[in-house]
């Protein structure tokens, strides 16, 4: 049972891994990093000693195993929208959507839903193999009626399978690294490994990086000295957007994101980058951003400027008020075009309706097309600040968002938080325009938000 899963070149419709008996040997000489990590009790499922357990998930339809892998139901939502572009790919593309899911877990939605004409299903832990392949085998025969193979199963550390596949030339349509943490190491590797024009999902779960609690850390892995900034959890995308930029600009390629997706369970930074060739350049949107904690004004820097970061609360004077952050990714989170695609498949798919489930994702959506606004700067304002240094109440989002857009300013509400804005405005005006509202309104009308 076990060897007929096996990758082989003879069967495989893909360039395969070296024939038997390599492989083995050849994973165990050499350092192999893995993490498995204990799922919290409340959302993982425990562990039985004797025999493997049977959990079974739902989502959208298709039904899966669970076992005792890694699943998180909290994560369909990233799981919906990889599929959605990657279905989006395929039709975009005229078909043949291959798919390297390099950390799988137990996940089958590609070869489902996306309808992935090839799915190479690999984790690092060869305890799962029984419920990943029975969960492929059940939903589609590993073997195509022309005889190809639709789906393989391996436990190779993600790093080793992504280099072994772009030594092989073998490319993917979309590369789905669903990482822990802020390990980055695969990140080159995971680029050269997708088509030009292709997908690579990534994944980083450290919250204290992307807060600015560990500056060196972030640096070692993403290339980027982060501070605490209000808006970290956008910080935290644009962190590891601009991680993978730095490395694949390495090798003469460029990444783009089509969506970037922050969940607060974990919490999770997702961003879905599309890979082409091309070099950084000064309108790479690859620079640093800053925050001033006296007067809460945010800027960008590029690279020439490195010199001239200050507040205009300071008059252009050097200040201990002023943080930055980067490089980082400093353009707009989202692709409109391809996020606009991925909605009108949502609603052509029924996945875009009013249950609780599908609302979320909805609105994700919606909220992805308001902030790929190219006029939008990096983060957003939360409304509280403005209310507490303004010295009024909170304004409601929808009266201000108003207010705003009447002024001429481009201005929505962040996926990221709720009760927060993004916003061209500055802060200082964004005040102005916030105790306009109040003095203009009934006194208490902004107590409720
Ligand atoms: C976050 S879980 C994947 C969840 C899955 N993508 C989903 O959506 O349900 C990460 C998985 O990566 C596996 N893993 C950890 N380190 C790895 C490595 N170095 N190479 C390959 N797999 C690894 C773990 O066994 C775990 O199943
Ligand atoms: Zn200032």
């Amino acid at each position: 049972m076990k060897n007929s899963l096996l990758a082989s070149s003879s069967t495989m419709s893909s360039p395969a891994l070296p024939q038997q008996p390599l492989w083995r040997p050849y994973i165990q000489r050499l350092p192999v990093k893995i993490k498995y990590l204990k799922p919290r009790a409340t959302t993982l499922h425990r562990r039985k000693p004797a025999a493997p357990s049977s959990f079974k998930a739902e989502e959208r339809g298709v039904e899966f195993d669970t076992g005792d892998s890694f699943f998180r139901c909290e994560s369909a939502v990233g799981r919906d929208l990889g599929v959605l572009a990657a279905a989006v790919q395929r039709r975009s593309s005229g078909g043949g959507l291959r798919v390297l899911d390099a950390m799988c877990g137990c996940s089958i939605r590609y070869l489902v839903q996306a309808e992935a004409d090839f799915v190479w299903a690999n984790d690092a832990f060869e305890g799962h193999r029984g419920l990943i392949a029975s969960n492929l085998s059940s939903a589609v025969s590993r073997v195509s009626e022309g005889g190809g193979r639709r789906w393989v199963v391996t436990h190779y550390d993600a790093n080793r399978l992504l280099v072994e596949r772009y030594l092989q030339r073998d490319y993917f349509d979309l590369v789905d690294v669903d990482s822990f943490g802020s390990d980055s190491w695969f990140i080159r590797s995971a680029i050269a490994s997708v088509k030009i024009g292709g997908l690579l999902y990534l994944t980083c779960t450290d919250g204290f990086s992307s807060g600015g609690h560990r500056p060196q850390h972030s640096l070692s892995s993403y290339g980027a000295y982060v501070r605490p900034m209000p808006y970290s959890n956008e910080v935290g995308l644009r962190m590891l957007i601009g991680g993978a930029l730095r490395e694949a600009a390495a090798s003469g390629f460029l990444v783009s994101p089509l969506f970037s997706y922050y969940s607060f369970h974990g919490p999770v930074f997702r961003v879905m980058l599309q890979v082409f060739r091309g070099n950084l350049n000064d309108s790479s949107n690859y620079g640093f951003i800053s925050y001033c904690n006296r007067c809460g004004h945010s800027q960008t820097y590029q690279w020439a400027e490195l010199g001239q970061i200050s507040c205009p609360c300071r008059n252009g004077m050097v200040s201990h008020s002023v943080v930055v952050s980067g490089p980082l990714w400093t353009g707009p989170l989202h692709s409109t075009a391809y996020v606009s695609k991925m909605l009108a498949l949502a609603r052509e798919w029924g996945w875009a309706c009013n249950s609780k489930k599908s609302s979320l994702l909805e609105k994700s959506l919606n909220q992805f097309i308001d902030e790929s606004d190219t006029q939008l700067p990096p983060g957003y304002i939360k409304l509280d600040e403005i209310a507490s240094r303004a010295k009024i109440n909170s304004p409601p989002a929808s009266a201000i968002l108003n207010a705003l857009q009447k002024e001429g300013y481009t201005a929505c509400r962040s996926h990221i938080k709720h009760n927060a804005i993004k916003t061209n405005c500055p802060m200082a005006e964004c005040m102005v325009i916030a105790r306009e509202l109040q003095d203009a309104k009934p006194s208490n009308s902004f107590l409720s938000v």
